[in-house]
């Protein structure tokens, strides 16, 4: 077995660079991708040698065990470039964290740290052109682990491939966004998968999605399974709702996404002073909220998402559009995340990562 802590890593450079083809002031989320990636495949119990090579298309079985069980799962994290020209990634260790958890949720083997980082690391170096600087500007990276084993026999594959791929990213959203509460479709159960980042919770909520989609409302808001009473996440962001001057949002749970941006957001509340209520959130207390005036804002929090204003929410055929504040939370915590990311403000807690 390789020893993590003295990493090989074998690196192949791509001879030219896509770079000079890419129009970074409009780029479509998730469509162009930098001229490297990272690729370790695990085979015989251990992670085998890592290696970065130039991205491209890769071979697969069509009986890989991921086309038929969807044995995967992924992470969202982003890639800063400060005025001086120095790298930072925001909260790594967490991510790095989270897709181990993710991984135990289904089954698949834990990736090193010591290889995540390497990898990591050396692979931002390589592609450190695509990362631009100002703010607005990230390179989105994706790390995932895909069960790569031919057999179409339902249990967990003995073969795994885990990747990093990197693609320059500005707003994932543009504009308002409007959602629907859910009434009938559920996007995780007590006990299921809803905390991981696994691949199957993001198609699931495709069909329902495009329902809403067909009505004019670009995302759900997820409410519990059960009884379909109480608000949690919106699948690509975690959900916030400030009632007069208290956030609130709903507590972590197997149903619900350890959200990073989340966890940020509710400390910049408390460095803010803002009182916070992190309690399961019932949809009539927001629609009392929206119809007395009390609900100031609802906002979705992400990697890609950054911080979202929510502009107006349907439930029960009833439309509810949020006035704009002009002294917004959103914004505000929107703000801060960006200026600690990009290294123009302290970093107080540590959040910070310099790829030196
Ligand atoms: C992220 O915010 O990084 C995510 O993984 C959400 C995805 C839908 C882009």
């Amino acid at each position: 077995m390789i020893d993590p802590s003295n990493t090989p890593l074998s690196i192949e450079k791509s001879a030219t660079s896509k770079i000079v083809n890419v129009d970074f002031e409009n780029l479509t989320f998730g469509r162009t991708f930098t001229d490297h990636m990272f690729v370790c495949d695990y085979a015989d119990g251990a992670w085998q040698e890592p290696k970065i090579m130039p991205y491209q298309a890769m071979t697969l079985e069509p009986s890989a065990r991921v086309f038929h069980y969807g044995q995967a799962v992924f992470e969202g994290m982003k890639a800063f470039k400060d005025a001086a020209g120095k790298i930072w990634l925001f909260r790594p260790e967490d991510n790095q964290e989270r897709i181990n958890k993710s991984s135990a949720r289904l089954a698949m083997p834990a990736f090193p740290k010591e290889y995540f980082f390497k990898g990591l690391e050396t692979l931002l170096k390589m592609d450190a052109a695509w990362i631009q600087p100002g703010v607005g500007n990230s390179l989105y990276l994706r790390p995932f682990v895909i069960a790569t084993e031919p057999a179409i026999s339902a249990s967990p594959a003995n073969t795994y491939r885990f990747m990093i791929i990197c693609s320059p990213a500005k707003a994932y959203y543009s504009g308002k966004v409007r959602v629907l509460f859910a009434e009938k479709y559920s996007r995780s159960a007590n006990g299921g998968v809803g905390f991981a980042k696994a691949a199957g919770n993001y198609a699931a909520q495709f069909y329902p999605t495009a329902l809403a989609q067909e009505k004019g409302y670009q995302q759900i808001i997820w409410t519990d399974a059960s009884t379909h009473e109480f608000l949690e996440e919106a699948g690509t962001m975690n959900i916030f709702f400030r009632i007069n001057d208290t956030l609130v949002t709903a507590p972590i749970s197997d149903r619900i996404l350890d959200g990073i941006t989340r966890r940020s957001i509710l400390q910049l509340a408390e460095d803010n002073g803002i009182a916070v209520d992190v309690k399961r959130v019932p949809v009539s207390e927001i629609k009392e909220a929206a119809r007395n005036g009390s609900l100031k804002e609802i906002f979705g929090a992400g990697t890609a998402a950054v911080v979202s204003p929510i502009s107006a929410f349907e439930h029960g055929n009833e439309v509810f559009e949020i006035p704009e504040n002009d002294r917004s939370f959103a914004a505000m915590f929107k703000k801060q995340l960006q200026e600690i990311q990009h290294n123009i403000s302290e970093d107080k807690h540590g959040w910070r990562h310099e790829v030196k």
